[in-house]
């Protein structure tokens, strides 16, 4: 038997039968029987605002899983590029498929020379990367007008192959204006993420060689980013999407949403608050002002996770290989004492605050010499694909245009009142 649940109006003593299916009941049911009566829940809280088959997040069990694969398979033993191909597709490409797949990413990573030359250089000397590459991403709307024809699945597919492999070039791009440093071409012959190393840092020598192990663990980390279902951003890009806005008008958005330090900011947020704290002595009286609420553990808790991060127990293993190679970031032991006293203290334990993705995904990136404002640039590359899938699977899905209703609290009508007798 179908699984219900039984509503009764107690104004009216109406009473009707919604469905449960999924976990989850039809609100189309609740708008037609009780129309005009409208569900309150700022931050979406307890809505779900799709259905989807591209991520499964059980936040109790701490499970993760990309398409059915568990997030701990995919960072052992795939590639991020290998990772895009089965957010976009559903599937693991075959040999051939990822071949493909490889060689398209990689022919795609130039940007139009008048990006750098008037769109880049015009940002201020101290522009935050994160509000370039917003910015750059909108720009690149204006390269590729045919990509408002959203309806058109080989074109999304292009835009779709354009953005994962120009992203990382602008963002290198930005960390290098940002420097004064010049901007290093795409090289074809690494992979996704030596190419992203060598941008950043390749200075004089004619071929860059990223060390192995800091590739590795940036490609681990880059697949660790890459879907949380409808996070904040992921929702910014579905949102738009459903406008049926350019795809890279839609991605600049979720970039933007990325930015904020209760979202991808999180990771920059990490590192201020550790040098602020600076040595064992101050940990005590930095939980008690979290305690407080005159602070917050940044990197700790999450909206859907009541359990500890799959990711932070990934990242938090990646990060000694990290650190064998780039010695260890000063910050780790005031991070694992933090850790250590949150997690045996009441006020943490009975909110289920935990470490989230964030909190020790910073620690390896300033080890491996990425500046703080380009950690939440590095999330964005990551989740390029994620924004992607969900983009096109809710195109797919013909969404009706995102618009949520109000339940309006204001005052009642009034007549205007002239300056003068105010
Ligand atoms: N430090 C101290 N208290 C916290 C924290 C924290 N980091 N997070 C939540 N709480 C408390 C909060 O004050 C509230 O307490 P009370 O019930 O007494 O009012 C309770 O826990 C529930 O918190 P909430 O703010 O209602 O939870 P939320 O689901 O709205 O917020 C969050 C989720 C991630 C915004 C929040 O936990 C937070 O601000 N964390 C720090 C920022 C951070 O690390 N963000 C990265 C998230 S993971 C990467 C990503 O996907 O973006």
């Amino acid at each position: 038997m179908a699984e219900t649940i039984t509503i009764t109006d107690n104004r009216t003593g109406k009473t009707f039968e919604m469905p449960i299916e999924n976990g989850g009941v039809d609100a189309s049911v609740w708008a037609k029987q009780m129309p005009g009566t409208w569900f309150l829940d700022p931050g979406f809280t307890t809505t779900a605002s799709t259905a989807s088959t591209i991520t499964e997040l059980d936040g109790g069990n701490g499970i993760l899983r990309y398409r059915g694969y568990p997030i701990e398979q995919l960072a052992e033993h795939s590639t991020f590029l290998e990772v895009c191909y089965l957010l976009l597709f559903g599937e693991l490409p075959s040999a051939e498929q990822l071949d493909n797949w490889v060689h398209d990413v990689t022919y795609h990573t130039f940007i139009h020379e008048n990006m750098r030359k008037r769109f880049m250089e015009g940002f201020h000397h101290d522009a935050h990367p994160m509000g370039m590459l917003v910015s750059a991403i909108a720009a690149l709307s204006t390269f590729y007008p045919e990509a408002k024809e959203i309806e058109d699945p080989a074109n999304r597919h292009v835009q779709i192959n354009r953005l994962i492999s120009k992203v990382p070039t602008l963002a290198a791009m930005a960390y290098r204006a940002s420097i004064g440093m010049p901007f290093v071409y795409p090289d074809n012959t690494l992979t996704y993420s030596e190419n992203f190393l060598s941008m950043m840092w390749r200075v004089a020598e004619p071929h860059y060689e990223a060390d192995p192990v800091l590739a590795r663990a940036l490609d681990v980390l880059l697949i660790l980013h890459a879907d949380h279902e409808q996070n904040c951003s992921t929702t910014a890009m579905r949102v738009i999407g459903s406008s049926h806005a350019d795809p890279y008008s839609a991605v600049a958005g979720a970039t933007a949403a990325l930015y904020g330090p209760r979202h991808g900011g999180a990771n920059e947020a990490v590192i201020h608050m550790l040098n602020e704290i600076g040595s064992y002595e101050n940990i005590p009286a930095f939980i008690e002002s979290v305690k407080t609420g005159e602070g917050r553990l940044m990197g700790f808790g999450h909206r859907v996770y009541k359990a500890y991060d799959p990711r932070a127990r990934l990242v938090k293993a990646h990060a000694d290989e990290v650190f064998k190679v780039t010695g260890k970031n000063p910050l780790l032991d005031i991070a694992l004492k933090l850790e250590e006293i949150a997690l045996n203290d009441d006020y943490f334990k009975s909110r289920n605050l935990y470490p989230n993705v964030d909190f020790y995904t910073g620690l390896i990136y300033q080890a491996m010499n990425f500046p703080l404002d380009m950690f939440t640039v590095l999330f964005a590359i990551g989740r390029m694909p994620g924004w992607l899938s969900h983009w096109q699977e809710s195109i797919e899905q013909d969404v009706k245009i995102s618009r949520p209703r109000q339940v309006y609290t204001g005052t009642g009508e009034r007549n205007y009142v002239p300056v003068s007798e105010r």
